[in-house]
């Protein structure tokens, strides 16, 4: 009987896509998958360092599960991803029913490793730094031919690049993932080819800056190159791909021609996550972001008059070393001016190693608490003027599948990143794009009647 294993996961979309990569690969290698963790012969954790609440609810979790360890002593037990990378060793002291511990760059190894613990127990650290293209590409391809993702889904991920050059001073990546590297076009456009191959309608390209793909590491475009967008314009050319969307890209590299190639791209959605994180130039230029509140501007505008109906979300931290009122009123007043359609908004949180750590953490829960709730109440308000002012329009959406709430209805997406239910007709299927008739809003959803 196949061994089973089961990976939860912690943090961001690009964990995910790597969790992906790992349960494709495992299963290639004869284990079996299984979504039910007191089953499972190897428990897997891919974690996440960016904030330490992350890091608190993956120690928390993986301390519970010493109780099946205690019962079954077989079980296996390994952490991988980011905060496997920082904390390497010191984890197997603070949870020593652990099994192995996997940094960032070696995740590639995980398949070799469960077999070496199958064939005899030792407690293994794999958390060196690989620079290698090697260890990039061979976490990639894995996800045809697998049971991994939903077999209905019509959406997937592909990992562009790791790793991050810009050194936020807030931000653990650049230590954690290391300095930037960018897959070679050419097997991005493979990977695509065959995920469209498989049913495959929209494709979410992932990266921590994805504009600056295949800027060997320079921080910001020279003038008007922009290899990322190449890559968007070789990708919209796949015939049967539907829609591209991607996050994230930093302001700094989202120059005039990524800005033409979102509004000239039929596939390119017309959604932007564009991280601002503060709206105030003091902030901003303490936290090493390469841009004013001007600056960012400038690119939302410019998106709002060349690819009409665009719609943006963003992250924000709130309660960074010495943010003021007058500097968070500063970050109100950018967030309404732009009118997101969605925000994560984060309290920061000190993480060790990193610049901000030096300026201590000078602004009290309470007031992270106020100006967090401040943001979301603005973001509920826009949301919902967006939302009523759909009414009565048509709409164009990529069909999903079943509402989770109610399942007579379907649910879909516009490209601005709407989501619409709506009551299906017989001839549907998921993966189609349909026109619907938006009837009625609430704040966070639209309901439409089909017109085709
Ligand atoms: N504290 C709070 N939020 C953070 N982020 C990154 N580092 C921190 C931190 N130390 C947020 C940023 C980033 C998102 C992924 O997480 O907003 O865009
Ligand atoms: Fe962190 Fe800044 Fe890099 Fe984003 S761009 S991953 S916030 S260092």
């Amino acid at each position: 009987m196949n061994l089973k294993f089961y990976i939860k996961t912690y943090g961001c979309q690009m964990n995910e896509r790597d969790s992906e990569s790992i349960a494709s690969a495992l299963i290639d290698a004869g284990f079996e998958m299984t979504l039910i963790e007191i089953e499972a012969d190897i428990l897997l954790f891919n974690t996440c360092s960016v904030r330490e609440q992350a890091e608190r609810k993956a120690v928390g979790k993986i301390g519970i599960v010493k109780k099946l360890k205690r019962k079954r002593p077989e079980l296996i037990i390994g952490v991988f991803g980011c905060m496997a990378q920082s904390r390497k060793d010191e984890l197997l002291i603070e949870l020593p029913h652990l099994d192995f511990v996997v940094g960032t760059d070696k995740l590639y190894t995980i398949v070799d490793i469960v077999k070496e613990e199958i064939a005899g127990r030792r407690k293994i650290v794999m958390a060196d730094v690989d620079s290698s293209v090697a260890s990039l590409e061979t976490m990639n391809g894995h996800i045809i031919n697998s049971d991994v993702s939903n077999k209905d889904s019509i959406i997937a991920s592909i990992s562009l690049m790791r790793g991050c050059n810009r050194f936020c001073t807030y931000c653990i990546v650049p230590y954690v993932r290391g300095r930037e590297k960018s897959r070679e076009p050419s097997s991005i456009l493979n990977e695509a080819e065959q995920l469209v191959a498989r049913g495959i309608k929209e494709i979410m390209l992932l990266g921590q800056n994805v504009g600056a793909f295949g800027l060997d590491g320079r921080l910001r475009p020279d003038g008007d190159e922009s290899p990322f967008a190449d890559l968007l314009e070789e990708l919209n050319k796949i015939e049967g791909l539907e829609r591209i969307r991607f996050i994230s890209p930093h302001p700094a590299c989202f120059n005039d021609k990524l800005i033409q190639a979102v509004a000239a791209l039929s596939k390119v959605c017309n959604n932007i996550h564009l991280p601002l994180q503060s709206g105030s130039n003091r902030i901003l230029k303490a936290m090493h972001r390469g841009y004013t509140a001007e600056e960012y501007l400038s690119i939302v505008e410019r998106l709002k008059a060349l690819a009409p109906g665009v719609t943006f979300s963003t992250d924000i931290i709130v309660g960074f070393p010495g943010e003021t009122d007058e500097d968070f009123n500063a970050t109100r007043k950018v967030f309404n001016i732009v009118g997101f359609d969605n925000a994560f908004i984060f309290k920061y949180s000190p993480r060790r190693g990193t610049e901000a750590v030096e300026l201590g953490d000078t602004v009290p829960i309470e007031d992270k608490e106020k100006r967090n709730h401040a943001l979301l109440r603005d973001l509920k308000q826009i949301t919902s003027g967006h939302n009523h002012a759909m009414l009565n329009k048509k709409v164009k959406i990529l069909v999903e599948g079943v509402s989770k709430r109610n399942k007579n209805r379907w649910f879909g997406r516009t490209t601005s990143n709407n989501t619409v239910v709506f009551t299906p007709s017989p001839s549907i299927l998921v993966g189609d794009v349909v026109e619907l008739f938006i009837e009625n809003t609430t704040s966070a959803t639209l309901f439409g009647r089909l017109l085709n």
